[in-house]
Order: C-alpha cells, then sequence, then structure tokens
C-alpha cells in the first residue's frame, strides 16, 4: 500500500482525508500531490471500499475504515447512519493511523480533512496537531452555509422574501437558487447537519481551505468568513500547462469505456462541434429524463458524447443501434480529456463544482442542469455571474425537455451569445491557470501553509 514519496526526507506530514466519493476524492488528491511537489509528506486515507481505486504514485495511500468496509457508501441504510459511522470508526482509525505513522521517519503534523468529516478536527486537537479542513463547494456556497450559522438566514423560508441578497454573494438568490439542502432541508437533513457543523466549527481549525481562486469568487472571499482559496485543484496539463505530466486526478471509482474509442472518434470531428453531456457521480437519471436528453441530443443535430452511469437499459429502445456516427454514450470517461479536445464545444453539465471549475480551466461553455445540492447555486454563478454558460429551465416536475436542451445547445453553440461565451471562457481559463502558476493568488497560500508545516511545527 506504500509508496514512497517525492521528497526523501520532508520535514512536514500531512494526512488527507477524503469523503468517499469521486467529487471529493479528485479535488483532495490533486491538493495531495501538490503538496508533495512542494515538499511534504502526504499520507492519502482511503476507505477499505475505494482504496484500490486510487492509483498515483507519488502519495502514500494508507486505510481507514467508515465502518462499511465491504461495500460502501452504498451498504449504508441511510446518510445520517454513513456519517455517524464513519464518525466513530473513523475517528478510532484515524487515531490508530497516526500512531502508526509516528514510528515512521516523519511523524504527522497535521490532518486536512474534508468539510463532511467535521471529527477528524477532534482527532487533530486530541493528538495536538495542526487541523485544516478543505471545501469542496464555491466561495459563493459557503457564503450561504456562513450567514445560515450566523443565523441571517433560518427556516421556514417562506418567511424570508425572494429573491434574497447575502454578503459576498455577486447576485441575489431565488429559493430554487440555494443549495438543496437548505431549499429542501427535509429531502437532505443528514448532509445539511454534516455541512452545518462544519460553519459552526470553521474558526477553531487552522487553516480553512477553499477549492476556488481568488479572481473567481472576489466576493465571497472578502474577509468576512476565515477562508483560504487554493484552487482549482485541477491537474496542471489542464491549466494552460500542456507539457505537464500531472493529466489526471488519480482515482476512478467508476469502470470507464476505454478512452481510444472516444478519443479516435473525436479526433474525426471539426473543432468545437461536439457537445459532452455528463450528470457527475452522484445524481442518477430517471428514464423519463433519459428519454427527453436523448430526444434533444437528436434535434440539436450535434455529435455529442453523452455518460450514461447507469444501466443503459434506461435509454429508449433502440437508441444506441440508431446513433451512427452522430453520437457515442460512454459509462464513464476521462472528463478532463474530454472537456481539452478541440473537439468539444459545449458541456452540458449538472453543475457539481469539479465540474463547473473544469470547465472554467479549459475554456469550455456550459449548457447548467443543476440537479441538486450545491449544483442550483453554482448554475446561477455560471450564468449570471461569469457569463460562461445558459441554465435550462425544468419542467414544474423537475425534468429537463429534450426541446429546452435543444434550444440551449444552440444557444451556447451557434446562438447570438455564442461569442460572448467563449471570449467569458477563455478569459477565465487564463485566470484559473494564474492563480496556480508561480507567484499565483493559490500558489502562494499553498506556500505559505507548507512553510509552516516544514518548519516541523504541529
Ligand atoms: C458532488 C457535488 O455535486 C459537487 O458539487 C460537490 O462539490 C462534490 O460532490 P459530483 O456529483 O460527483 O460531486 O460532481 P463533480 O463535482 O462535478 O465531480 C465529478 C468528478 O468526476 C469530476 O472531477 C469529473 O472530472 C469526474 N468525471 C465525471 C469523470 O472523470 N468522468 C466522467 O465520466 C464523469
Amino acid at each position: 500500500m506504500n509508496n514512497p514519496n517525492s521528497n526523501p526526507n520532508p520535514k512536514g506530514h500531512v494526512i488527507v482525508l477524503p469523503y468517499p466519493a469521486q467529487g471529493h476524492i479528485n479535488p483532495l488528491l490533486q491538493f495531495s500531490k501538490l503538496l508533495v511537489r512542494k515538499g511534504l509528506k502526504v499520507t492519502f486515507a482511503a476507505t477499505p471500499y475505494t482504496i484500490n481505486l486510487i492509483h498515483e504514485p507519488t502519495v502514500s495511500v494508507e486505510p481507514i475504515s467508515d465502518g462499511y468496509d465491504e461495500g460502501g457508501f452504498n451498504h449504508a441504510p441511510s446518510v445520517e447512519s454513513y456519517i455517524e459511522s464513519y464518525r466513530s470508526v473513523g475517528s478510532k482509525t484515524l487515531s490508530e493511523l497516526i500512531m502508526k505513522l509516528r514510528h515512521s521517519s516523519c511523524a504527522v503534523n497535521c490532518i486536512v480533512y474534508d468539510s463532511m468529516l467535521t471529527w477528524a478536527l477532534d482527532v487533530a486537537k486530541q493528538f495536538g496537531i495542526y487541523g485544516a479542513v478543505f471545501l469542496t463547494n464555491a466561495a459563493s456556497v459557503c457564503c450561504i452555509y456562513w450567514e445560515m450559522k450566523l443565523g441571517n438566514l433560518v427556516f421556514p423560508l417562506e418567511k424570508l422574501v425572494f429573491p434574497i441578497s447575502f454578503p459576498g454573494l455577486p447576485t441575489p438568490l431565488g429559493v430554487s437558487d440555494l443549495p438543496s439542502f437548505i431549499a429542501r432541508p427535509d429531502d437532505h437533513k443528514g448532509y445539511l447537519d454534516a455541512i452545518m457543523g462544519i460553519f459552526h466549527t470553521l474558526e477553531n481549525n487552522d487553516w480553512v481551505f477553499c477549492n476556488t481562486f481568488q479572481e473567481l469568487e472576489t466576493q465571497a472571499l472578502d474577509g468576512k468568513w476565515p477562508v483560504i482559496p487554493v484552487g482549482p485543484m485541477v491537474p496542471s496539463a489542464y491549466l494552460h500547462q500542456p507539457s505537464s505530466e500531472d493529466t489526471a486526478y488519480g482515482a476512478t471509482l467508476w469502470n470507464p469505456t476505454s478512452s481510444k474509442s472516444y478519443m479516435t472518434w473525436l479526433g474525426t470531428k471539426p473543432p468545437r462541434s461536439v457537445v459532452y453531456v455528463s450528470f457527475g457521480s452522484m445524481a442518477t437519471m430517471t428514464v423519463k429524463q433519459a428519454e427527453e436528453i436523448a430526444t434533444g441530443l437528436k434535434a440539436s443535430k450535434k455529435s455529442f458524447i453523452w455518460v450514461v452511469k447507469e444501466s443503459w437499459e434506461i435509454l429508449p429502445e433502440g437508441f444506441i443501434s440508431g446513433l451512427s456516427d452522430a453520437g457515442l454514450v460512454v459509462t464513464w470517461c476521462n472528463q478532463l480529456e474530454v472537456l481539452a479536445h478541440p473537439a468539444i464545444g459545449c458541456f452540458v453539465t449538472h453543475c457539481g463544482w469539479n465540474s463547473v471549475l473544469e470547465a472554467l480551466s479549459i475554456g469550455v461553455p456550459m449548457v447548467a442542469v443543476a440537479q441538486w445540492s450545491d449544483q442550483p447555486t453554482n448554475a446561477i454563478l455560471v450564468e449570471v455571474v461569469w457569463g460562461v454558460g445558459t441554465r435550462a429551465q425544468k419542467d414544474p416536475d423537475g425534468v429537463l425537455s429534450g426541446k429546452e436542451l435543444e434550444k440551449c445547445i444552440r444557444e451556447v453553440m451557434d446562438g447570438g451569445k455564442s461569442e460572448d461565451l467563449k471570449r467569458s471562457a477563455s478569459k477565465w481559463s487564463e485566470s484559473a491557470a494564474r492563480a496556480l502558476s508561480v507567484g499565483g493568488t493559490s500558489d502562494k497560500d499553498i506556500n505559505e501553509f507548507v512553510k509552516i508545516l516544514m518548519s516541523g511545527k504541529g
């Protein structure tokens, strides 16, 4: 399980603890790789269910139990019981790991933990080492949770007047623009409690990192709450450094379609002619929704790659066999590689924060089809604040119609706004690269952190 870190004599040693989902492992593993490159030793603590899916040679990987070693999260009866199990079993196994690593050449002096796992800070305090939380959402989304913790956003929401302006938020929000954990708290109690747990203890951390960058969210990062932007956590080959060897996150929890098939196919398509469709790792698609997307893609008359990680039986009968050269359906792909291909002209996305940052960093305009969680807020930022996409409207049953999808794809690919969208996307991609280049805002803050840990304190 142990892989050597690149620095043979590191002075600082960090345990990085992700929540075991793709959208959380990716940014935390990317942060780990950056820290190793800057000279720290990093041990990535992964659950037994995900550990074999992590392939990053520069980072040591060690197991930590969430209490569901066999089937992981999917075997837990509810979100609440999973989070509770991870709290009790995880605290114990994390402590054991710290003790085990005490005998290694460099003892652990900091835990960087995912924002879903508040209890890791208690473990850090118990051992008298540094604790740093890593927020995997946009800073603007975090501002909303911060307002809740301050008591400025209270239930029932009906008592408030919408649209509502929050300090730090660059645009007023309607109820449906709020994270679904707040807009529909009864549907997501486990997640809301876990997230609010973080915001109630935020100031107890030695560092609060956020996967964003200064230029992107200036207002949300203006000092009203303690946060350090260190993103975007996107491999450097996709941040205007094509010669970089950092070309992937290093973990895939899904069984991917062979990249050769879709990359070869993309190579036959003209620049900016293909639509890429993916709704990330957590949202699931209904048969009705799959039918509407299939209809919309066909009607748009554009070539497309569509990630359908669910059983392909949800697709309309004859859809795959009738595709010819017009489109590809894949189970899972290397999203970064696809987005960076010159043939891609538009990303139909659920607006998961990693997907948004990837599209911004690579410079691909978006059709925003938010599903849940932070995605409705991300979608409004994409359209209204950053001008890099258009939001698709769903019908009252929450389904995106084929007609609406077709309209939005045309708007982004060929409509009156398309040139502006491309220009903004390209502007943000330059800004993303600047943040992590030598002397950039995120790079400087990461260096500060590394310097303190290398001094051996904690
Ligand atoms: C969820 C939330 O939606 C997100 O906003 C939150 O911050 C983390 O948890 P998820 O639904 O997985 O994440 O979406 P996203 O944040 O976009 O992460 C998905 C990751 O999987 C991306 O890094 C993307 O590159 C990768 N991916 C997706 C692939 O590599 N291949 C695919 O086919 C699809």
